[in-house]
């Protein structure tokens, strides 16, 4: 059973879960429009990523019998100048939504919610994964600066980033992940 506090924190998370799908689809536009067609692909699996954290929220939600608001997605603004502004604005999202991940914990745990806390610590080693991924990228564009040549070479790199996106349901969204 989830509490009212708890239920509603979640329900907040899977807003800035959405929003961080829409953010990145946005940002997989802008990357294409910057000519960087492998960062365009990375961005869109990241789109993917950031719906199945969403759906694992509101399936719990649901398996605790609670209630799944679904509030209005902002929409994402923001216009990026170049590849390396993109992929910081990336990271300091990221950090911010570990924030966001951190701030539940700490509610679930002064509730003594222990079912949140095993659920929330998908979410705590997931944001070290998310953060590495965008902070490693931002020091390799840095590093690549100005050098069109090289810039071009890595955003092929990044291009290689895939997903298989399930479609069955059925069995949950942690059984749909394992047969894509
Ligand atoms: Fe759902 Fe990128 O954090």
């Amino acid at each position: 059973m989830l509490g009212k506090k708890m239920e509603e924190a979640i329900n907040l998370q899977i807003n800035r879960e959405i929003y961080s799908a829409y953010l990145y689809m946005s940002m997989s536009i802008g990357a294409a429009s910057l000519g960087c067609k492998g960062s365009a692909k990375w961005l869109m699996v990241q789109f993917h990523e950031e719906m199945v954290h969403a759906m694992k929220f509101i399936e719990y939600v649901a398996d605790q019998n609670g209630t799944v608001d679904f509030g209005a997605i902002a929409g994402p603004s923001g216009q990026y100048p170049s590849l390396c502004a993109l992929f910081e604005k990336v990271l300091s999202h990221e950090q911010a939504v570990t924030a966001s991940i951190n701030a539940l914990m700490e509610i679930a745990v002064g509730e003594r919610d222990h079912a949140t806390q095993a659920l929330l610590s998908w979410y705590v080693t997931e944001q070290v994964e998310e953060e590495k991924n965008a902070g490693e990228i931002v020091r390799t564009l840095t590093m690549i600066g100005d050098n069109k040549t090289a810039l071009f070479m890595y955003d092929k790199d990044l291009g290689l980033r895939t997903v298989t996106v399930p479609t069955d349901f059925s069995l949950g969204v942690t059984a749909a992940m394992k047969g894509a």
